[in-house]
């Protein structure tokens, strides 16, 4: 089953076709990112108005590079929030119209879904359930026990900040570009991650939950409080050290109340960073699967026509009631 998805929840414009949820034929990702390097974070109506610019272009080439014609496409998907309004209207409007014209059945996907999703794109072998999945994303920060791909439940989530927007407010504080995540990660090479102490968020607490407001607030005080201009490669190594340790002392806690897991995966735009990625691995007694691609981590459309796959198979035609059913619809 080849499935066309769309991504367009915020500031990525994207397009691919998957077949039977883990072979991409095509993924393409357009970004205004750079637009907002400067302003700390997204301004919505202009996310919106760019996704505009390029959902054709995008379509385009996702239909092209894939070597398919719409003949060959048996459903089209798109996510169906959560997102930025305005973006998510492109993605659905053009989902629509699509699915319309070329007479195929529509998915809507929830954004979530499609990150749970896409440790199976192109390495389907690999992946297996029952499994543990960190989603870590600048909207979310989650733990799952997962016992299919549209069966699990949700044993942590952040009481605050995601994870992705600690980084991202930590950067700004630092002076750093948006996005914040790949900036403090570069800036740390070759930094002392233990230079700068940082708390323990939620010392003492015994559930699986996470907090960063308080890293993030620990950040302000300590740049307020020096004497003199922070080492930047030390303060950014030791601010992301908390992040990650904060990440993977609740990931270790769920390993150990889940003994049956055989597999920790680990999703979303920051599983993209390596120091993470290591401390998993040296920390989780399992072993650790990550998505094949740094571009299948952060936000693209080869996870949504995945998750609309598998939704397919657990549900069948249920899938296509989801779109205009679901309580997390929150487009249509
Ligand atoms: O999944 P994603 O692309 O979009 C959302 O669903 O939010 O995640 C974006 C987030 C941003 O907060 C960004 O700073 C973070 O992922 N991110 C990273 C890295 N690359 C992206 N965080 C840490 N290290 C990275 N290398
Ligand atoms: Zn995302």
């Amino acid at each position: 089953m080849k499935i066309l998805g769309f991504e367009t929840s915020c500031d990525e414009t994207a397009a691919s076709v998957v077949e039977n949820g883990t072979t991409v034929h095509s993924s393409i990702i357009a970004t205004s990112k750079e637009t907002f390097s400067a302003s700390g974070g997204v301004i919505p109506e202009q996310a919106a108005r760019m996704q505009v610019e390029s959902i054709v272009p995008v379509l385009h080439q996702a239909l092209d590079n894939s070597g398919l014609t719409c003949s060959d496409v048996d459903a089209i998907a798109t996510t169906k929030g959560p997102g930025l309004m305005g973006s998510l209207l492109v993605g659905a409007t053009a989902a629509r119209v699509v699915s319309s014209l070329w007479k195929k059945p529509l998915i809507g996907v929830h954004h979530t879904l499609g990150h749970l999703s896409s440790t199976w794109l192109g390495q389907a072998e690999r992946c297996a359930f029952p499994c543990i999945t960190l989603s870590v994303s600048g909207g979310h920060s989650d733990i799952w026990y997962r016992t299919s791909h549209t069966k699990g439940i949700c044993i942590g989530k952040t009481q605050d900040d995601a994870a992705g927007e600690a980084f991202d407010k930590g950067a700004s504080l630092l002076g750093l570009s948006y996005p914040g995540g790949p900036a403090i990660a570069a800036a740390a090479e070759g930094g002392d991650p233990h230079a700068y102490p940082f708390p323990s968020p939620l010392k003492g607490d015994s559930t699986l939950n996470f907090s960063f407001s308080g890293l993030k607030t620990a950040l302000k005080y300590t740049l307020r409080d020096m004497k003199s201009d922070p080492r930047i490669a030390d303060i950014t190594a030791s601010y992301q050290h908390a992040l990650c340790m904060h990440l993977t002392d609740q990931l270790v806690q769920a390993i150990s109340q889940y003994p049956e897991v055989k597999q920790v995966h680990i999703v979303g735009g920051v599983s993209a960073n390596l120091y993470l990625r290591s401390l998993v691995a040296e920390r989780c007694s399992i072993p650790v699967i990550t998505p094949l691609l740094i571009a299948y981590c952060t936000d693209n459309a080869a996870m949504i026509a995945s998750a609309a796959f598998f939704i397919h198979q657990e549900s069948g035609i249920k899938a296509y009631e989801a779109f205009e059913t679901s309580a997390s619809n929150v487009l249509l």
